[in-house]
C-alpha cells in the first residue's frame, strides 16, 4: 500500500539543494527513489542535493542526453538516470538498470516512462508548483514511512 507520508514546501533552489541533503541520510544501497514533476519542477535539482550528500560530488549534469551518470559514493554507487527520452520501457535494460536495483541507490527522474518495468518498494518524490517554489511529497510503502520518521 503506498501511504503519503510527509510534504515540504520548499521556497527555493538551495533549499531544494538542502532537503536532498536531508534525505539522503535515510537511503541504502538498493533504494530507488522515483522523482515526478513537470518538466523544471526541480528533480534534477533534488538529485543534486542527494548526490552531493551521498558521494560528495559538486558537478552534477542533467543525464537528458546521456540518459544516467553514475557517482561513486564511500559505500554505495548511486545512478541517477533521466528518462524522459527513454522511447520504450525495455530500453532501460541496456542501459544496466538491474546493476543499479542490485547495488546501488537508483535516483530516476520521469519513471512514468518505465511503465509497467517500475520497480516496486520505491519510495516516491513528488513536486509540484507553487505560487513561489515548490511543494515536495514523499510515498511508499510502510517501511519507508517508518524510516522517514522525524526527517
Ligand atoms: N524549490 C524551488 N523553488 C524555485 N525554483 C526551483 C526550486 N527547485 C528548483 N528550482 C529551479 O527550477 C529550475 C529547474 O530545476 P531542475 O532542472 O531541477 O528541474 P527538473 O525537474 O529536473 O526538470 P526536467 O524535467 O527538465 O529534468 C532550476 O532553475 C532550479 O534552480
Ligand atoms: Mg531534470
Amino acid at each position: 500500500m503506498t501511504l503519503s507520508f510527509a510534504q515540504y514546501e520548499i521556497t527555493d533552489a538551495p533549499h531544494m539543494l538542502a532537503l536532498g541533503a536531508r534525505l539522503a541520510g535515510r537511503l541504502r544501497a538498493c533504494d530507488v527513489v522515483l522523482l515526478s514533476g513537470a518538466l523544471g519542477a526541480g528533480k534534477t535539482t533534488l538529485s543534486r542535493g542527494l548526490i552531493k550528500a551521498l558521494c560528495d560530488v559538486d558537478d552534477v549534469p542533467s543525464p537528458t542526453y546521456t540518459l544516467l551518470q553514475t557517482y561513486e559514493g564511500p559505500e554505495f554507487p548511486v545512478y541517477h538516470f533521466d528518462l524522459y527520452r527513454l522511447e520504450n520501457p525495455e530500453d532501460v535494460w541496456e542501459l544496466g538498470i538491474e546493476e543499479a536495483l542490485d547495488e546501488g541507490v537508483s535516483l530516476i527522474e520521469w519513471p512514468q516512462r518505465l511503465g509497467d518495468l517500475s520497480p516496486d518498494g520505491a519510495l516516491h518524490v513528488e513536486i509540484e508548483f507553487m505560487e513561489t517554489g515548490r511543494m515536495v511529497k514523499l510515498s511508499g510503502d510502510a517501511l519507508w514511512e517508518k524510516r522517514f520518521d522525524n526527517v
